[in-house]
């Protein structure tokens, strides 16, 4: 019989690699609760409409890339692919905006993309967004918590922040005019897909991979000159707030990012350790959402990372986690079995942070032996025979060259709050 295999573009993360990702998202969830961000949950389906109204009807991922489908009743529900627009929905619809909110989020998103390396059709987000703070600060602040937390990861070196603003609305519609009048007069110059976006999306031309494009592009009016007065202090002060943190960035005058909702700030952290899919983490400003979700008119700005990137930036960098047990107990014998479990039961009670696995299903010393080192734990813990008679356990180190030692009750308390403590040191 052929077997089930995960749908294309779908991937199992699976028990060797988990330890990474629990580190990523424990790094995360330790630097936003530092910084007063709550967590939200939202469901993993919403309307159809609630993406294309807010992400845009003319965008990459509403055309193409949604995974949409009528339910039972004949209404358009789409699995969600990204994490931003549902976050507002939820927001305004239990009215919690009437202050300001920090909140984020981390699950799957769903886009029906080519797969390749860094590119999935599940793949997993950790988004933050904040909301009812106008003022770049709150931008400032958002660039710098992704820095702590690529600090704690260690990657923060080979990230790049790349920073633009796009202004407002009303400053875009009139670039985007000038912009098309000028990319009119070249159209036999650019690529197949640049010249579909001149009707529907002409700012996506921006970040055209297309060579001859680029070089249409390269006298093309540019944004800055369009800009609003509002949104120019604003971006000026927020470069200045990232100065005073020592946080240098790449201003990219070509950044719009593939969703039509932002407005004023939009940034991307990106490098060049992952090939093709190097932006590892991108976001900006929203201020339109809300009001356009029924709420009152409200500012919004936020970020996402990419999970998968970030796993594979860590490995490309030898970090490693990992979860193997610290100890592994075997038994000679069911009476032995008994004992051990009672014993592992009160460890695990009494030292909660240790990883503690009893071998289980039977079998001589020697396989059980064979399966401790298999595990990868740093000590056996033996009950055999004359254990149990002595009130004992032996305790054998498997990957170090300590001492073999057998221990009465007492001595394998000191022993046990010695291992958690080394544990704790190690972890932090
Ligand atoms: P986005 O740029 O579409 O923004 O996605 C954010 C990140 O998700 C990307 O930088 C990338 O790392 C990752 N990503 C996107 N698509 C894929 C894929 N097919 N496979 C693997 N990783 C992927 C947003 O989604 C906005 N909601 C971010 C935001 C939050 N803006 C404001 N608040």
């Amino acid at each position: 019989m052929s077997q089930y295999r995960a749908i294309r573009g779908m991937v199992d993360i699976l028990p060797d690699d988990t330890p990474l990702w629990q580190m990523l998202e424990q790094t995360a969830s330790d630097v936003l609760g530092a910084h007063g961000y709550q967590e939200i949950r939202t469901p993993i389906v919403e309307s159809t409409d609630l993406f294309a109204r807010s992400i845009g009807e003319v965008t990459d991922i509403v055309e193409k890339e949604m995974y949409s489908f009528p339910d039972r009743n004949d209404e358009s529900l789409s699995l969600r692919p990204e994490g931003t627009a549902s976050t507002v929905r939820a927001m305004v619809q239990h009215n919690l905006i009437q202050s300001p909110q920090r909140v984020w989020y981390r699950g799957p998103m769903f886009r029906y993309e080519r797969p390749q390396k860094g590119r999935q059709r599940q793949f997993h987000q950790l988004g933050v967004e904040a909301f009812g703070i106008a003022t770049p600060d709150l931008d400032a602040e958002l660039l710098l918590m992704c820095r702590q937390w690529w600090k704690r990861l260690g990657i923060d070196d080979v990230l790049t922040l790349e920073l633009n603003t796009i202004g407002s609305g009303e400053a875009r519609q009139r670039y985007k005019a000038a912009l098309t009048d000028y990319l009119r007069g070249h159209f036999d110059a650019l690529d197949d897909d640049s010249q579909r976006r001149l009707d529907t999306n002409p700012l996506r031309i921006l970040d055209t991979k297309s060579e001859s494009t680029q070089a249409v592009l390269k006298g093309a009016p540019s944004m800055s000159t369009f800009l609003d007065d509002e949104s120019r202090a604003h971006h000026d002060r927020l470069c200045e707030l990232l100065s005073l943190a020592g946080l240098s960035f790449v201003p990219n005058p070509n950044l719009v990012r593939g969703l039509d909702y932002y407005n004023k700030t939009v940034f991307e952290w990106t490098t060049d350790k992952l090939g093709a899919q190097a932006t590892v983490c991108g976001g900006g400003r929203y201020d339109a959402m809300v009001s356009q979700f029924g709420g009152r008119d409200t500012a919004g700005c936020g970020f996402a990372a990419g999970l998968e990137r970030l796993i594979l930036l860590l490995q490309a960098l030898d970090v490693e986690a990992s979860a193997d047990p610290d100890l592994y107990i075997i038994s000679s014998d069911e009476n032995a079995l008994g004992k051990a479990m009672l014993e592992a039961d009160r460890i695990r009670s009494e030292f909660p942070t240790l990883n503690v696995v009893q071998h289980l299903g039977g079998g001589s010393f020697k396989s059980q032996f064979k399966r401790a080192d298999k595990s990868g734990a740093a000590w056996a813990m033996v009950f055999g025979e004359e254990e149990v008679a002595q009130g004992t356990v032996t305790l054998k180190p498997l990957r170090s060259r300590d001492e073999q030692m057998t221990l009465d009750r007492e001595g394998l308390n000191k022993f046990l709050a010695q291992l958690e403590a080394l544990a704790q040191d190690v972890e932090e």
